[in-house]
């Protein structure tokens, strides 16, 4: 049998979206544990091929700056991610670095999603809520995020501090239509 402390915590995880944050400020030491969760993400050929850009404070505002020049469209459809920025204690740019030299680029990815995995789980019980979002401009921050050409944005990961546990859960198909089993 597997350890049910670690069922209930992987099933626990979910997204929680800016709406549902209090405003409150995470301290960064809490940041800094789930980002050291992340990092014990797996990885071929041992790359770690994960970067995380944090964003809280005056940053914030300034990554909200850009992601507006960048997305270019009119005011009002701002006004939701503006409010969404602000809700958020820390937004976390998701990057990786591609490594093509050495793997395809699928293996970087699944690794930096595994590490992103590490994080969300780690927000369970906490008080934490956070979701990944991955709109197309993402990478049209590359310049400002300061990343080279073999590195990319893949997404950001909202954080906010919540009043209460939430208890939205999405539903799953059933496990016994995505296995075959070959007895
Ligand atoms: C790679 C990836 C990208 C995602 N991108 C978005 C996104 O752009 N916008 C969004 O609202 N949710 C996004 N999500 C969150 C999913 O919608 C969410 O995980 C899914 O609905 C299941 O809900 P749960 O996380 O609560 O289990 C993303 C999730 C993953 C794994």
């Amino acid at each position: 049998m597997i350890k049910e402390e670690i069922s209930s915590i992987i099933k626990s995880r979910q997204s929680i979206y800016p709406n549902d944050f209090n405003g409150n400020i995470i301290p960064e030491e809490v940041i800094l544990e789930l980002l050291e969760n992340a990092n014990h993400a797996p990885s071929h050929k041992m790359t770690q091929p994960w970067i995380f850009k944090v964003f809280c404070g005056d940053s914030k505002k300034m990554l909200l700056k850009e992601i507006i020049k960048e997305k270019d469209t009119p005011g009002k459809k701002n006004e939701k991610l503006k409010d969404n920025f602000n809700r958020s204690s820390h937004i976390i740019c998701v990057c990786m670095k591609k490594n093509n030299h050495l793997l395809p680029e699928w293996e970087e990815i699944s690794a930096t999603a595994m590490a992103v995995q590490n994080l969300w789980i780690s927000c369970v019980g906490s008080n934490i809520g956070g979701y990944w979002s991955t709109p197309k401009y993402a990478n049209k921050l590359k310049s400002f995020l300061s990343l080279s050409q073999d590195e990319a944005c893949l997404g950001f990961f909202y954080l906010g501090a919540l009043n209460s546990k939430n208890i939205r859960k999405t539903k799953r198909k059933s496990i016994h239509d995505k296995v075959h089993w070959f007895r």
